[in-house]
C-alpha cells in the first residue's frame, strides 16, 4: 500500500527507513520531509497542521491508504479525527487521547487519580496564588507550562527569585503563549544517587488492550556537554539504557504502563499509537516525568534501527487493536546518535550553511533533520541539522563509530555534544 508520513525531522527520516524495508509497502510520501526523505520518499509541500488541506490531498492520491502522524503538534490539533472521519486509516492517537502530552495539567490529574508514580504537584491559573504556592515550598521547584511548548516550557528554579521570575515569564510574560495559562508546579525528583539526569525513555506500542515496551533509550536535552547550557528537543541518544533491567521493566510494567493504559480507557480516551513515558529513577522507585503521545525525537533514531518486525505490520496490528496477536522482536547491541546542530541552538542560528559530508564508514547511518537541497548542494534548514547513527555491540563501540565519523562531516557553525553515551560507560 502507499503511505504518507506526517512530519519533517529525524524522526519521521527514521520512521521512513523503517516502513521503506517493509513488503507491505509500495510508494511513500511525506509531508514536509527533508533533503534525506526526499532521497526514499516523495516530499509534498501542504501544511499538515491544516487538516482540510491534508484530507483534500488525499482525496486527489486515493492510491494512499495509511497515513502516520508522527508530531506532537498536529496530533493535539486533531489530525487524525480528521482523516478518520474522512474514512481514512491512520496512525496516532486522536485528539482526546494526545491530551496526555498537549496538557500537563491533564496528565498529572490523570496520575493522581489512578495512583501513578509522579512527582508532586499543584496546578495553578492565578499568578498570584501560584506565587503564594512557591514562596512556602522547597527548592529547587519545577515549573511547567500545561500546553505545548517545543519541549521549552519546563524550568527548573534553584531559587525563590527564579521560580518568581519564571512565573512571571509563564503567566504574565506569556513567553510559551497560551501554554501558560496554567502552571503546573512540581516537585523537584532527585534521582537514586542524588545526581540529575537518572531518566529513560520508554517508547511502547498500544493499541489500547496490549501495551509493547520498545528497547529503552536515553535522551540528552541539554545544550551542552556535561549537561550544561538551554534545554533543547534532544542532541543524543543511545540505547538501551544501563539501568533498565529486567527487574525495573517489570516495575513499571505493573505500576505505570497498564494503569496509564487502563486509566485512558476509564476516561473514556483510549490511547493507540505510540505512547512514550519519561521516567525517572528516584529513590522511591521509578517515577513519570512526562508522557508523549508519540515516538520521541532522537530516541526513535536510537530504538527503530534495533526492530527486527516489520514495523509496518505492527502499525496495521494497532490501527485493527491485534497487538496481541503480534510477537515484536529487537536486536541484541547498542545503537548511538548524535545530533550535529546549528551554530546557536536552541536560540538564534542561521540557516543556508553547505553542509560537506566525506567518505563514512559502511556502518554509519544518517537521519536528516533540518536539511535542504538547493540547485544539487545540501544545505541547513534548521536547528537540529542531522543525526549521525551507528549500531555496535555495545554503547562504547556504536559511539566510537559515531565520533570517528563525526570529523567527516561538517559545515559553518555545526556544534554537538562530545559525550553522548559517557553515562552508559561510567555506570557500568
Ligand atoms: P519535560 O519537557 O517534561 O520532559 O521536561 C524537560 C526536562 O526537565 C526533563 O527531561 C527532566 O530532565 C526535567 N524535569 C522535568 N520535570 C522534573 C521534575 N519534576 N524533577 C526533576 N527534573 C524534571
Ligand atoms: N526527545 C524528547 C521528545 O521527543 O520529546
Amino acid at each position: 500500500m502507499d503511505v504518507l508520513v506526517i512530519g519533517n525531522g529525524g524522526r519521521e527520516h527514521a520512521i521512513i527507513t523503517s516502513i521503506a524495508k517493509s513488503p507491505m509497502v509500495g510508494k511513500i510520501y511525506c509531508m514536509k520531509g527533508n533533503a534525506g526523505i526526499a532521497e526514499i520518499a516523495e516530499c509534498v509541500d501542504v501544511n499538515f497542521m491544516d487538516s482540510s488541506a491534508v484530507c483534500d490531498w488525499l482525496k486527489h492520491h486515493k492510491n494512499v491508504e495509511y497515513t502516520i502522524v508522527a508530531p506532537d503538534d498536529p496530533l493535539a490539533a486533531g489530525l487524525v479525527d480528521a482523516l478518520q472521519a474522512n474514512g481514512h486509516r491512520a496512525f496516532g492517537p486522536n485528539q482526546k487521547a494526545a491530551e496526555i502530552e498537549s496538557s500537563k495539567a491533564f496528565a498529572k490529574s490523570l496520575m493522581k487519580k489512578y495512583n501513578i508514580p509522579t512527582a508532586a504537584y499543584e496546578i495553578f491559573e492565578d499568578y498570584e496564588k501560584a506565587l503564594e504556592y512557591v514562596r512556602n515550598g522547597k527548592f529547587p521547584v519545577v515549573l511547567k507550562a500545561d500546553g505545548l511548548a517545543l519541549g521549552k516550557g519546563v524550568l527548573i528554579c534553584e531559587s525563590l527569585q527564579d521560580a518568581e521570575n519564571g512565573l512571571r515569564q509563564i503567566m504574565l510574560d506569556k513567553a510559551f503563549g497560551a501554554a501558560g495559562n496554567k502552571v503546573v508546579v512540581e516537585e523537584f525528583l532527585q534521582g537514586k544517587e542524588f545526581t540529575p539526569g537518572e531518566e529513560v525513555s520508554i517508547l511502547t506500542f498500544t493499541d489500547g488492550k496490549t501495551i509493547v515496551p520498545m528497547v529503552s533509550s536515553c535522551d540528552h536535552k541539554r545544550a551542552m556537554d556535561g549537561d550544561k547550557g538551554l534545554n533543547t528537543g534532544g542532541m543524543g541518544t543511545f540505547s538501551p539504557c544501563p539501568f533498565y533491567t529486567k527487574e525495573v521493566a517489570d516495575e513499571v510494567m505493573e505500576k505505570i504502563l497498564l494503569p496509564t493504559i487502563h486509566a485512558m480507557n476509564a476516561e473514556g480516551r483510549p490511547f493507540k499509537g505510540v505512547l512514550y513515558f519519561g521516567l525517572m529513577r528516584t529513590p522511591e522507585g521509578m517515577k513519570v516525568v512526562e508522557y508523549n503521545a508519540r515516538f520521541g525525537d532522537p530516541e526513535t533514531q536510537v530504538v527503530l534501527p534495533m526492530l527486527k518486525t516489520d514495523l509496518m505490520e505492527i502499525f496495521q496490528a494497532i490501527t485493527d487493536e491485534r497487538l496481541s496477536e503480534i510477537k515484536i522482536e529487537w536486536e541484541e547491541g547498542a545503537c548511538v546518535c548524535v545530533v550535529l546542530a546549528s551554530g546557536g541552538y536552541p536560540q538564534h542560528y542561521e540557516k543556508g550553511k553547505e553542509i560537506k559530508i566525506g567518505n563514512l564508514d559502511k556502518e554509519v547511518f544518517l537521519y536528516h533533520a533540518g536539511t535542504t537541497r538547493e540547485n544539487g548542494v545540501l544545505k541547513t534548514s534548521g536547528g537540529r541539522v542531522i543525526g549521525i547513527c551507528a549500531k555496535g555491540k555495545d554503547v562504547e563501540k556504536a559511539r566510537e563509530i559515531v565520533y570517528r565519523n563525526i570529523q567527516k562531516i561538517s559545515f559553518e557553525g555545526m556544534q554537538y555534544r562530545h559525550d553522548i553515551g559517557i553515562k552508559y560507560i561510567k555506570s557500568i
